[in-house]
C-alpha cells in the first residue's frame, strides 16, 4: 500500500484520514495534493465523503489510483450502509468497502449541500420525530439533523485497520 487518498467537504474525512495514517505510517493526500504529488498507478486506500450514497471523489480517483480499499464518511452509523455504498459506486467485489460516521454540521455547509440537507431536515426529520419506537440509529440520525453532531472516532476506525493489518498492508 502506498497511501491514503481522500476528499472531505467538512473536515470528518480529513480528521479520518489523518488518523489512520497516524496508525499506519501511511501518507495521507487530499485527492488534489495527490494529483501534484502521488504518482498514477500507486496502491491507495480511498476516503470520501458520502453525498446521496455517492462517494465524492472516487469515480476520479479510481481512475488515477489503483483502489485497494474504499471508505464512505457519512452521517449514518459507522459500518452501516455498505451494500448500498458498492452498489451505487460500482465498486467491484474485490475491493473491500467501509463506512465510517463523520461529523454533521449544517453551518458548514454551502449552496446546494445546505438546500440539499435542509430539505432533509425537513423531510426525513419531520417523519423521524413522528415516529414511534424510535430505533437507537434513528435516535441519533435525527439528533445529528436536528442539532448536528461529532462523531469522529478512532474506535470507527477498528475494522479498517483490521482488515489492513492482515491483508491491506502487503497489497
Ligand atoms: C448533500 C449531502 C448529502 C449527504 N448524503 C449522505 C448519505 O447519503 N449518507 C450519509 O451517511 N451521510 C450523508 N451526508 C452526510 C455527510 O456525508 C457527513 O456529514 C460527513 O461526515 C461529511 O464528511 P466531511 O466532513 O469529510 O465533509 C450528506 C451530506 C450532504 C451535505
Amino acid at each position: 500500500m502506498d497511501a491514503i487518498v481522500y476528499t472531505s467537504n467538512t473536515g470528518s474525512t480529513q480528521e479520518y484520514a489523518k488518523l489512520f495514517s497516524k496508525k499506519t505510517g501511511l501518507p495521507a493526500y487530499s485527492l488534489k495534493e495527490a494529483e501534484k504529488k502521488l504518482p498514477s498507478g500507486s496502491k491507495i486506500i480511498y476516503m470520501g465523503w458520502l453525498a446521496a450514497g455517492s462517494v465524492k471523489g472516487f469515480g476520479k480517483a479510481a481512475k488515477l489510483y489503483g483502489v485497494r480499499a474504499l471508505c464512505g464518511v457519512g452521517m449514518g452509523k459507522t459500518g452501516s450502509q455498505i451494500q448500498d455504498i458498492r452498489k451505487q459506486n460500482s465498486v467491484a467485489d474485490t475491493t473491500p468497502v467501509f463506512m465510517l460516521q463523520g461529523n454533521f454540521d449544517m453551518k458548514k455547509l454551502h449552496g446546494v449541500y445546505r438546500f440539499m440537507m435542509q430539505c432533509m431536515k425537513l423531510t426525513v426529520g419531520k417523519s423521524l420525530v413522528k415516529k414511534e419506537n424510535k430505533s437507537a440509529d434513528e435516535k441519533d440520525m435525527l439528533d445529528m439533523l436536528m442539532n448536528g453532531g461529532v462523531r469522529v472516532k478512532e474506535e470507527n476506525l477498528s475494522d479498517l485497520y483490521g482488515w489492513y493489518a492482515k491483508d491491506g498492508a502487503n497489497l
